[in-house]
């Protein structure tokens, strides 16, 4: 039976994802919105690309959530962008409400799935997903660490003129603006970031990975990144569909590691099959574990905001 990946909010981010999980062919795939007429256009001008580019791919778009009835996976962007001058916190209460909606209406049809959540504030809207979903942790996965840590290698490549593929790079924490860029576990063809990049143009690259979705906001002025949050996602999906054991910085439930309970925080992630399988923990410094707190004290205040 083939696999089905069912996308929760059909704007920028979610009909991106639909693009590059179709290219990928793992999966049939559904589009939803509750914008009338929105998820079964795009879905069926990209139903209409596959032929090109020749991949047989069943692609639904619809304005009912029975449609993702059977997922093996639900993607949730349903949401508000970031408006130039909001931060990501800024949209807590309003996607709290969507973000619970979606959950609600998608658990019912789909009982055994696993949930990636990109609607910002990310790391609260995961933790609420598996709140409301009802499941076990290893289901619920948030996307930021991909997309923060891509953005670094990106930076990172531009500054040295390396390949991308050379370039490790490695996010935690919180999707914010106190996420904690590693300089030290990050690294070119194996030496250390903080080895081969003077200190005052590694600091720029951190503070501008940091700032990096909002550097994005403000050139748009209107909505948010969604070519790279995408293939992001779609990384994760084929992790999962695969059963890689794939390794990538997410948002997952901690249970003690880095010393953090009760709460989504990005760290290292292994995906398969299941979902998260296994969380990693590097040795940090002093300063990476301070900055640490600092970034999971922001989440929990987040989450402490709202009612789940
Ligand atoms: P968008 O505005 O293009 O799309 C959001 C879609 O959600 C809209 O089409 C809207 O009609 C739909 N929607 C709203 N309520 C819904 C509901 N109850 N059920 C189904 N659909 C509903 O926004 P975009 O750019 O796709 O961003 C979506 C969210 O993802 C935002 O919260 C944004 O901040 C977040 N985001 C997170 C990233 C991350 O790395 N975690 C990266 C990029 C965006
Ligand atoms: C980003 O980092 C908006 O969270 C999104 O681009």
């Amino acid at each position: 039976m083939k696999n089905k990946v069912s996308i929760v909010g059909a704007g920028m981010t979610g009909s991106t994802t639909a693009h590059w999980l179709a290219e990928l062919e793992i999966a049939d795939l559904v589009l939803v919105d509750i914008v009338e007429g929105m998820p079964q256009g795009k879905a069926l001008d990209l139903q209409a690309a596959m032929p090109i580019i020749g991949k047989d791919v069943r692609i639904v778009g619809s304005n009912d959530y029975g449609a993702t009835a059977g997922s093996d996976i639900i993607v949730i962007t349903a949401g508000l962008p970031r408006k130039p001058g909001m931060s990501r916190d800024d949209l807590l209460v309003a996607n709290a409400e969507i973000v619970r909606t979606a959950t609600e209406q998608t658990i019912k049809h789909s009982p055994d799935v696993i949930y990636i959540v990109l609607t910002n504030p990310l790391d609260v809207m995961a933790y609420l997903t598996m709140k409301v979903a009802r499941i076990e942790p290893h289901r619920v996965i948030g996307q930021a660490g991909i997309l923060d840590s891509a953005r670094m290698r990106a930076f990172v490549a531009m500054e040295l003129d390396v390949s991308v593929e050379n370039i490790h790079c490695y996010v935690l924490g919180g999707h914010g603006d106190d996420m904690v860029p590693l300089t030290h576990a990050s690294n070119v063809a194996g030496i250390p970031l903080d080895e081969i990049m003077p200190p005052d143009r590694l600091d720029a690259i951190v503070e501008r990975t940091r700032k990096g979705g909002g550097e994005i906001v403000s050139l748009l002025k209107k909505g948010s990144a969604y070519y790279a949050p995408s293939v992001a996602v779609t990384q994760m999906v084929e992790a999962i569909l695969k059963d890689k054991h794939l390794i990538v910085p997410a948002a997952a439930f901690m249970r003690g590691e880095y010393g953090l309970q009760d709460i989504f925080f990005g760290a290292p992630v292994q995906l398969g099959r299941e979902g998260v399988e296994k969380i990693y923990e590097y040795k940090l410094t002093e300063s990476e574990k301070a900055a640490l707190e600092k970034s999971a004290r922001g989440v929990a205040e987040n989450a402490a905001k709202l009612d789940i």
